[in-house]
């Protein structure tokens, strides 16, 4: 690998500046990203390895990130499970008959992920040989409980309380529908593994909508059991939004690194994690929006906060779709050009 700190940085190894990759960086905002999106639909270049490829390297050449994150989604594992998500432009996510019941949950079923998720598989191969041991290739999934909670809601949601209330109201359903969806999880995840990619972030984008409490119940739980079962095979990153309540529970889960939203200062997260984790993020997506030279000053001292070791950069979430491309390109540069204190 010719470019390898994000990976010594998930090991916790003293390292020279901290690696920067950001989350959503394949796609959204970038111009070649546009021309594709106006001539594909987004499960067509999600299933194209051609154009998938294409997508994952462009912020590598074109920004300059230490890591490659594959272009797919995480709904591709519940389309695989008997739940045909659609994408709606300017939308989002759309599933026209939901889980509502028992017996709707029932009927999700565990597939074979090597055959129905094939074309993920090829499109990290195809990524592997084009990358060519620039960068390492991140694969990833969403939570259990993140993808439960598009499958009862069938769309986007500020609160989710339909899924709450299923998970709430029948929770043995619940219950072996997440099972179903972590079994699946990890066998896909594995599956990753052996097409290539370096490193797996699960993404639980919406397990701050549930109490601590009910995170244990709902999400943590499922989450240690994809961890445990993945952990010897690649490192794995936990990125649960909202949740600084749960650092404790999951850096004890044998992660390599925790993902951060941008409303925890990094002390507060060093010692809710403990020791020896490391830390991604959690640069405020919106903070983008501000002039390189502040972009840089915030960097700065957002690694001063957490450390130039044990540390990787990200923002706190997805990036926006209208950052412009320089104020990206400052970000990676004021971590690369991060001044090595003696
Ligand atoms: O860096 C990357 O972009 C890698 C690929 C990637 C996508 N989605 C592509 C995508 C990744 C890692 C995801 C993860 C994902 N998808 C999450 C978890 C991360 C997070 O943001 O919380 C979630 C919740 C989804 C579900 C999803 N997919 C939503 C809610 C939407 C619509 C709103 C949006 O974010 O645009 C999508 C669509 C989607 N996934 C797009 C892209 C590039 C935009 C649609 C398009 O390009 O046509």
């Amino acid at each position: 690998m010719t470019n390898d700190l994000f990976l010594r940085a998930l090991r916790g190894e003293v390292v020279e500046r901290p690696p920067v990759w950001i989350m959503r960086q394949a796609g959204r905002y970038l111009p070649d990203f546009m021309k594709l999106k106006a001539k594909y639909d987004f499960f067509t270049r999600c299933r194209t390895p051609e154009l998938a490829t294409e997508i994952t390297v462009m912020p590598i050449d074109q920004i300059g990130t230490d890591a490659a994150i594959l272009f797919s989604d995480i709904l591709v594992l519940p389309q695989a499970m008997g739940l045909p998500f659609e994408m709606k432009p300017g939308k989002g996510p759309f599933l026209a008959s939901p889980v509502r019941s028992k017996s709707d949950a029932e009927r999700v079923y565990v597939p074979d992920v090597e055959e129905e998720l094939d074309y993920v598989m090829n499109a990290i191969r195809m990524t592997k040989s084009e990358l060519n041991g620039r960068v390492p290739l991140i694969g990833f999934a969403g939570s259990p409980w993140t993808i439960f909670c598009y499958s009862i809601e069938g769309q986007g949601s500020k609160t989710f309380n339909l899924a709450k209330e299923f998970a709430f109201t029948n929770p043995s359903a619940a219950h072996s529908l997440l099972q179903k969806i972590t079994d699946t999880t990890i066998a896909y995840l594995r599956a990753q593994i052996k097409s290539g990619v370096d490193v797996v972030q699960v993404f639980d984008s919406w397990g701050g909508v549930l109490s601590p409490v009910d995170f244990e119940i709902f999400s943590g739980q499922y989450l240690r059991q994809i961890v445990e079962a993945v952990k010897d095979e690649a490192p794995v990153i936990v990125f649960a939004k909202g949740c600084w309540h749960a650092l404790s529970t999951l850096s004890a889960s044998g992660a390599s690194a925790l993902g951060l939203d941008w409303t925890i200062r990094p002390e507060a997260a060093r010692e809710l994690a403990g020791g020896d984790i490391t830390l991604q993020g959690n640069f405020d997506p919106a903070r983008l929006y501000s002039s390189a030279g502040e972009i840089k000053g915030m960097v700065w001292d957002m690694i001063d906060a957490f450390g130039k070791d044990r540390y990787i950069v990200n923002l706190g979430h997805g990036i926006l779709p209208d950052i412009p491309v320089d104020n990206v390109l400052a970000f990676v540069d004021a971590v690369k050009t991060y001044p090595q204190k003696p």
